[in-house]
């Protein structure tokens, strides 16, 4: 596929990401490419199965915040994606690998990512989680929530996702938990793992501000 296809995809796209939260807009589509194309250098990859499914691994996003997570936006988003795919002339067998990727890029979903270019689309969208990225992402999902700026003391247990408890800090602590060990290809580890010990390094120093230490 050339550049003028993907940039009429890019263009049929878009309308799908109006109005979508922050941390799930197109921008982010555009980081986990970043990422993914610097992970697929050291595998053997079909480059536009890749592209188009990091492209459109989010495109179901909308549908499932407006429904409160009723709907699932990986297994929607895949259907959307091969409508969209077919208009495009792709082929069956792509599209296919495609809605593969697509399908099982959540943490939260039973289907595992099996394809070397479904494992790539998962650790750059987990990556992207991480870091100052990471971090940045957290606050401004807390911050869209009212949440608090900093609790350190804040008791995952006893507190809510949702709510004005859900800070950053307990946000890293909720979702950092193995994070590492479910990132699946080599170079994908190599980086969570520099992004992961910037954000403890992160929270670290903010609980030490907080209690007026530095
Ligand atoms: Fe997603
Ligand atoms: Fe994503």
């Amino acid at each position: 596929m050339d550049d003028e296809f993907y940039a009429k995809l890019k263009e049929r796209i878009m309308r799908y990401f109006e109005g979508v939260n922050p941390t799930h807009d197109f921008m982010h589509t555009e980081r986990v490419l970043n990422i993914a194309l610097n992970i697929a250098e050291d595998e053997n990859v079909d480059m536009d199965v890749l592209r188009m499914a990091v492209l459109l691994h989010d495109i179901g996003r909308k549908e499932q915040d407006e429904s409160c997570g009723e709907i699932c936006h990986a297994e929607n988003g895949a259907k959307i994606a091969r409508k969209i795919l077919r208009e495009f002339g792709v082929d069956e067998v792509k599209i296919n690998k495609i809605c593969h990727c697509i399908e099982t890029h959540r943490t939260r979903r039973d289907k595992a990512p099996e394809s070397i270019e479904a494992k790539i689309l998962f650790d750059a969208d987990k990556i992207d989680g991480l870091g100052a990225i990471g971090v940045l992402r957290t606050a401004s999902f807390a911050g869209h929530l009212g949440a608090v700026v900093h609790n350190p003391e804040i008791d995952v247990e006893k507190t809510k996702a949702y709510s004005k408890d859900d800070s950053a800090y307990r946000e890293f602590l909720v979702t950092h938990k193995n994070i590492i060990d479910k990132i699946m290809t080599k170079k994908g580890k190599e980086i969570a793992q520099k992004r992961d010990r910037f954000m403890k390094d992160f929270f670290e120093r903010a609980n030490k501000e907080a209690a007026g230490e530095v």
